[in-house]
């Protein structure tokens, strides 16, 4: 059911905040317990409907995972040999990560294991990771060839290859490193540029042997996982919308606790310094191969940057919201060479165009990027349309707070696929 948020203006956001478990690294914990010799033990784990499915397709893949009483979730791995075909179809609802990680998984699994999605996921581009899984031996049928969902996989006998992915995507690299565990030989993914490495480090965390040169990365196939406890740091990506809310509604001063900063995705936080935010890192520590922080950030004027290159997979999930500050810079802020955000949950350089419209601000919409003027003028409140994507309606909600008026985020159901309590938090730390 389709549900909107209603958004009233804000003077400033003050206070403490914690934002919800990482969701890269809550699938990764799901789908690496399951395949490890042992329990494996969750805390922080992401309730989101994203990585909920993750774990009902585990499930599905024999292996029973529980919850207990004080939140933890405890995957009884028996190694990765031990799964078994599931009896109906993996669902994978909105995620993109899910999906992809798993028919990796399968691929080098000797049954049958068919996947789909949502409407969204469906559309989405599945031949980036078909095309190099059938390289190394897997048999996959899927609608146009392979290109999207659903995709049915028999999986089983892989040799290991090399694969030079086309585009810097950690679920391409982690799709190949997964069905790689099963393989013969070893398999190596190299990326035009360095993706999120979470599966690497959590691999080597559950003591797998990876091999690394440059952009390339490899292992050997028929390596054992070993169960262990797994702390899941908030996730920077949730964190962001806090982070930009902040700094453009003045006044405000916030401190966010516990927020994973590992440098490939901390992107956002290089962008916003240069142009010219407060925010500081604090009580740096390192936990299950993360980095953690807490963040302080404090109002004051931006200026608008360009933003391009090898950046941009390291901030490639805060486009929204990195658009909603460049609204409130001083100038214009351009960023190119982001055309993967076209084949997001939504095409989301389309999705903030209109938004930032609507809103009355000054867009204009690049094949690979956007172009922003900020402080054009006023902002005024209004309808807005989520296109079935959870950060553009918070990203959105943000932006909404600093317009004249009350704004409805239209489709704003679909932010519980990351970030379950949004509305909660941002009510709690919004001064009125
Ligand atoms: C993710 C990788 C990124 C990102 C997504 C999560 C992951 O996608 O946009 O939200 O957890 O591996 P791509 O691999 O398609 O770039």
């Amino acid at each position: 059911m389709t549900r909107s948020l209603r958004i009233a203006p804000a003077r400033c956001l003050r206070g403490e905040l914690t934002v919800p478990g990482d969701k890269s690294i809550s699938h990764r914990a799901a789908i690496l317990g399951a395949i490890a010799q042992g329990e494996t033990t969750l805390r922080g784990f992401l309730r989101g409907e994203d990585c909920l499915r993750t774990l009902e397709a585990v499930r599905s893949l024999g292996v029973g995972v529980r919850e207990t009483p004080s939140g933890e979730i405890r995957v009884p791995g028996k190694g990765i040999e031990q799964l078994s075909e599931p009896e109906n179809i993996l669902d994978l609802g909105n995620s993109g990560t899910g999906f992809r990680l798993l028919a990796g998984l399968v691929a080098g699994r000797p049954f049958l294991s068919i996947l789909t999605g949502d409407a969204s996921l469906r559309r989405r581009p599945m031949g980036r990771i078909v095309e190099p899984l059938r390289q190394m031996g897997a048999r996959i049928e899927g609608r146009q060839g392979g290109q999207h969902a659903p995709l049915a996989i028999r999986g089983g006998d892989l040799r290991g290859i090399m694969y030079r992915s086309p585009v810097a995507s950690a679920q391409v690299k982690s799709a190949l490193l997964l069905a790689g565990l099963s393989a013969d030989g070893e398999t190596w993914v190299e990326e035009p540029a360095l993706s999120r490495d979470h599966t690497e480090r959590m691999l080597e965390g559950f003591g797998v042997k990876l091999r690394r040169d440059g952009l390339r990365v490899g292992l050997l196939g028929g390596q054992t996982l070993t169960g262990r406890e797994v702390e899941i740091p908030g996730d920077f990506s949730s964190s962001a919308f806090f982070l930009v809310g902040a700094l453009v509604l003045p006044g405000s001063d916030l401190v966010i606790r516990q927020v994973g900063v590992n440098p490939t995705r901390t992107g956002l936080l290089d962008v916003l310094l240069a142009m010219g935010a407060r925010i500081a890192q604090q009580n740096l520590r390192g936990s299950a191969g993360e980095s953690v922080a807490d963040l302080t950030v404090t109002a004051g004027p931006l200026h608008g940057t360009t933003v391009e290159g090898d950046l941009i997979p390291r901030l490639i999930d805060e486009f929204p919201v990195l658009c909603v500050a460049a609204l409130f810079a001083e100038g214009e802020t351009v960023i190119r060479g982001a055309e993967e955000l076209r084949v997001k949950e939504a095409d989301r350089i389309a999705a903030m165009a209109a938004g930032i419209r609507a809103l009355g601000g000054e867009v204009e919409e690049l094949p690979d990027g956007i172009r922003i003027q900020g402080r054009a003028g006023p902002l005024r409140g209004g309808k807005l349309e989520s296109f079935g994507d959870h950060r553009v309606a918070m990203a959105l909600a943000i932006a909404a707070l600093a317009a004249a008026g009350e704004t409805d985020v239209e489709g704003a159901e679909w932010i519980a696929t990351s970030f379950p309590g949004f509305e909660e938090t941002l009510q709690r730390v919004a001064v009125r």
